[in-house]
């Protein structure tokens, strides 16, 4: 069999998604038991203890199906953000969401801008239906240069996707310069708004993509529980989109794309914002202490609306490498100078701490 002959022409030039090392690979590796991941942006605490509660007795009905239309998510989210639950389109994580507008929109030829460095999977979602993805370069603050996004655009665009607060740099592009790029955008280009890390964001500048979503212009907002709520490995995330781009999601998702026990944990997080208001400023307060941290230590660093910091380095292999010797897993980015560490627990930052302490005094300036 000629699998190249056989295998769509799309995919050969692409790679598969590297996710960072798992505790238990450095396990293996460095025989130590107190592995930190700070590789994936993941909220360091369990879920919240009602959705435990609630994932743990939607088990035994694990003999049924999901609602496929998750019904009560939907309508859960509909009252939370104010809006009506038919523009909401849950999804099996954000992550499928973005591949699911790129089948509903995207046909071989058309264009997708996004910024780069950025979440890796808007090019991979734009190979993937055969369009071209077109990387705009941030700013040299590592911010969305959203002029030359604007000026990316061509009548082959199909879609910009933008990424606030950005993975993996942290940064934001703010309130008027959104607003500047949205009052440009040629009425043919779907707007794409990825704020996976929209509760963790506090600058006043932050513009919350959802206030400028009508449903008529074409907009979409996406978001998920993976990263505040701590659903990661639930994959529940969810979108804003005009009703009629909702009805074609629809028509390309897998009848029970969200599973019960997501949707049971995904309901009762919601209500309990509380506790999502307590991390928000948890989550603060550990970047703080990492920055001053790393001021300490001669660290250069991006400070960050999001729950993880740009770290520079102009020796990134080095210290990623004496990091996990640390067992500390932070995100490397080959030779890009700069390593991205998502934020611990206060005892996870002691930790970093220390490990950093040592990093330095061993290689002198990193
Ligand atoms: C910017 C961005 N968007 C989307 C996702 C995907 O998140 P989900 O777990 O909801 O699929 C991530 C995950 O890291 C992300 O960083």
């Amino acid at each position: 069999m000629d699998w190249d002959a056989f295998i769509r022409p799309e995919l050969q030039g692409m790679t598969p998604y590297a996710p960072g090392l798992r505790p238990e690979q450095v396990r293996e590796r460095s025989g130590r038991d107190d592995v930190l991941k700070l590789s994936s942006n993941e909220y360091p605490l369990g879920p919240v203890p009602a959705a435990v509660e609630a994932m743990t007795a939607a088990l035994s009905e694990l003999n049924r199906y999901p609602d496929g239309a998750c019904t009560e998510l939907r309508k859960r989210l509909g009252m939370h953000w104010h809006v009506e639950q038919e523009v909401i389109s849950v999804s099996n994580g954000s992550n499928e969401l973005l591949r699911l507008l790129g089948q509903a929109l995207l046909r071989p030829g058309d264009e997708v801008v996004h910024a780069w460095p950025s979440f890796v999977v808007y090019p991979t979602v734009a190979r993937m239906y055969g369009a071209k993805p077109v990387a705009v370069p941030l700013t040299s603050d590592l911010r969305h240069d959203l002029p030359a996004m604007l000026a990316a655009i061509t009548p082959a665009t199909r879609m910009v996707v933008l990424c606030n607060p950005n993975n993996p740099t942290g940064t934001i592009y703010t309130r008027s310069e959104f607003q500047s790029f949205l009052a440009a955008v040629p009425a043919h280009v779907l707007v794409v708004i990825d704020e996976a890390y929209f509760e963790f964001a506090d600058d006043a500048c932050y513009p919350d993509g959802l206030a400028y979503f009508d449903g008529e212009r074409p907009l979409a907002v996406l978001r998920t529980f993976s990263k505040i709520y701590s659903l990661a490995g639930q994959r529940v995330g969810y979108g804003f989109l005009p009703e009629p781009l909702r009805a074609a999601i629809d028509k390309v998702r897998e009848p029970f794309n969200v599973n019960s026990v997501g949707q049971a944990g995904a309901i009762a997080s919601l209500a309990v914002q509380q506790e999502i208001v307590r991390r928000k400023h948890e989550n603060r307060e550990q970047k703080t202490y990492l920055y001053s941290c790393f001021d300490r230590l001669g660290i250069g660093y991006v400070p960050s609306q999001a729950n993880f910091v740009w770290m520079k380095t102009e020796r990134p292999v080095e210290v990623f490498e004496a990091l996990l010797q640390e067992g500390i897993i932070v995100r490397d980015f080959g030779n890009t100078p700069a390593l991205r560490m998502s934020m611990g627990t206060p005892d996870d930052m002691r930790a970093v701490e220390s490990a950093l302490e040592r990093i330095v005094k061993r290689l002198g300036s990193i």
